[in-house]
């Protein structure tokens, strides 16, 4: 279905033509949804843009455009106002045909894209044998965000997880662990994670201090890299013990990523190194192979390198980043690749497009993009850390917002006088406080920092999981003490007279233009407000307007405007990666 932003646009730009003639077929018509209500639902600021090109006043342009638009249909009254602002009010039958076509329809009216073009999602992307941190939270949270919203319009998403599994750090792991703790290379699960994590420490240490021992480790990163079989294997060994661990957040987070981590890319890097050379971008400096960027410069105002091969031969990040981004763009056949990293990585991936660029590594149809976002702060607005200052575990988070949202639960149940099954508490509490974190990070613009907080995203007042999950949690209600189904309201005639029902449908019907943008802008809490002011907006409803006690035809029209409510919130939370509780 045709967003009501796109119906009007569309509307424009033909009383455009009617009006002045095909030379304005291409102007922009210039529609934004009202800011105010007051000026109506919908405005085109197009007529004070054309006062030069049409020598006329800008309120004779648009005397003449809504004299040309053919909108009797759709709006009750077309105003102007000002200066030449064209503002529609839409009439309420209009709306509820909208509403009556998006009722039968799973997708609520939003289309498909055609054709189903390829969208590469680089998340999440921790790193073996190091812990995933609050970073990796968060790229894992709005990553899988970003990957669900696209995937319901309906493109080919391929979830990658660029895991951290190649390099030196192997080497210098494998040699230490071949003294101190033999075992760890060829039994599985010898080790878990946090002793990995301590190994990596030390075997850091020893490799910063002793030389020999450099020199050992280097030697595992070469018969690595050469498919020696006992290194490989051990290598192996390290990333099944990570990978098991990763998966166990991955689990309760309820995300789907396929694993193609920087080893993958190792037998093409040596390409990347000739596509350079052959392009005349190569520059040795101090002995490393590199590209010198435009518009990078340090601090003496000298342009900076991008290194792909280090002294001794070794690859880095950003050539594997280069070899990947090759192999999406050719073998995965990717029409927009899209990397959610923290905003420190926006440099090393600027500088990797550049040199892609460059290099003709990809060509203009295709769109990379970053997706930067900040830090995780604790309350007292530092980065986050525990009470002791260590790093925090991300298992630990997520238990503890689990166990606070169940202590909240029995609290509230036990004010209430209401029994309820241990399994339910259960289920409650987990659903409640995991969505409260996901709902957190989600509904911050994501660039910039934000406070974590379990009093706040816990909180069922404000812009938090638990108010909509509650708004929805109410609709069910209606349904139930009604004894209604309702996938039987089907065809109903809808009316819509107060202005809590319209205010409602209105916003009902703008899912498809948030979806729209988030898809376009790659924002989710974008997504977070609407369904904010969607929950906002049925409340105000439902405590207006009586919808059991309501006498025919409102009270079907409001059963149906109740289940319209549910099923977008159901949909827009599920684009978030939340589920919905029936009751709570
Ligand atoms: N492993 C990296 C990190 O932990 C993130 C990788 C992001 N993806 C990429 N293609 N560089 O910071």
């Amino acid at each position: 279905m045709q967003s009501l932003l796109e119906v009007f646009k569309q509307k424009v730009q033909e009383a455009l033509v009617t009006g002045f003639g095909a030379e304005l077929a291409n102007t922009d018509p210039l529609v934004t949804p009202s800011t105010n209500p007051k000026f109506g639902d919908y405005q085109s600021n197009v007529a004070l843009s054309l006062p030069k090109k049409l020598k006329q006043a800008p309120r004779k342009i648009a005397e003449t455009i809504v004299a040309n638009l053919n909108v009797a249909d759709i709006c009750e009254t077309v105003e102007i106002a000002g200066p030449g602002f064209i503002n529609f009010i839409l009439k309420p039958g209009y709306l509820a045909n909208l509403l009556s076509e998006i009722q039968g329809d799973v997708r609520l009216g939003i289309e498909r894209v055609q054709p189903a073009s390829k969208v590469v999602v680089d998340f999440s992307s921790p790193n073996i044998a190091k812990e995933m941190h609050v970073g990796h939270l968060r790229s894992t949270i709005i990553g899988d965000c970003i990957a669900r919203i696209l995937e319901f319009r309906g493109y080919d998403v391929l979830r990658l997880n660029h895991v951290g599994d190649w390099g030196t750090q192997f080497g210098m792991l494998i040699a230490y662990l071949r003294e101190a703790y033999p075992e760890a290379l060829t039994t599985a699960n010898a080790l878990d994670i946090g002793d990995l994590v301590s190994f990596y420490k030390k075997a850091k240490a020893r490799f910063d201090q002793d030389a020999e021992f450099k020199e050992t480790a280097r030697q595992e990163v070469v018969k690595l890299q050469a498919g020696a079989e006992d290194t490989r294997h051990a290598w192996q060994l390290l990333c099944d013990q990570s990978r098991r661990e990763f998966q166990v957040i991955y689990e309760i987070l309820d995300i789907k990523i396929t694993e193609r981590g920087e080893s993958f890319y190792n037998p093409f890097l040596p390409e990347i190194i000739n596509i350079l050379e052959t392009q005349n971008l190569l520059e040795e400096d101090a002995g490393a192979k590199c590209v010198f960027l435009e518009g990078f410069t340090n601090k003496d105002g000298d342009p900076l390198p991008l290194i792909v091969q280090k002294t001794d031969g070794g690859f880095n990040y950003a050539t594997t980043d280069l070899a990947a981004l090759k192999y999406r763009i050719e073998q995965d056949n990717a029409k927009r690749i899209i990397y959610v990293t923290d905003a420190g990585q926006a440099n090393h991936f600027a500088a990797v497009f550049q040199v892609a660029e460059k290099a003709g590594i990809f060509p203009d149809k295709i769109e990379v993009v970053h997706v930067p976002f900040g830090l995780v702060l604790g309350e007292d607005g530092k980065k986050l850390k525990t009470r002791s200052g260590e790093t925090v575990k991300l298992k630990d988070l997520l238990d503890e917002a689990v166990t606070e949202a169940t202590r909240d639960l029995k609290d509230r149940l036990e004010q209430d006088n209401r029994e309820e099954s241990i399994e339910f508490i259960n289920k409650v509490g987990q659903v409640i406080g995991i969505s409260a974190v996901k709902y957190a990070d989600l509904s911050q613009n994501r660039t910039t920092d934000y406070k974590f907080s379990y009093d706040k995203m816990l909180a069922l007042k404000g812009n938090t999981a638990p108010y909509l999950l509650y708004a929805y949690v109410r609709t069910q209600g209606i349904s139930r003490k009604g004894n209604i189904d309702f996938s039987h309201l089907q065809g109903a005639k809808i009316v819509l007279e107060e202005a809590a029902e319209l205010i409602l449908v209105k916003h009902l019907l703008k899912l498809g233009e948030v979806i729209q943008e988030v898809e376009r802008d790659l924002l989710p809490n974008r997504l977070c407000q609407y369904l904010f002011e969607l929950s906002q907006k049925f409340n105000q409803f439902f405590e207006n307007c009586p919808v059991l006690q309501a006498e025919e035809p409102q009270r079907t029209s409001r059963l149906i405007l109740a289940d319209l409510s549910a099923r977008t919130l159901k949909l827009g939370l599920s684009l978030l990666g939340i589920e919905v509780l029936e009751r709570m």
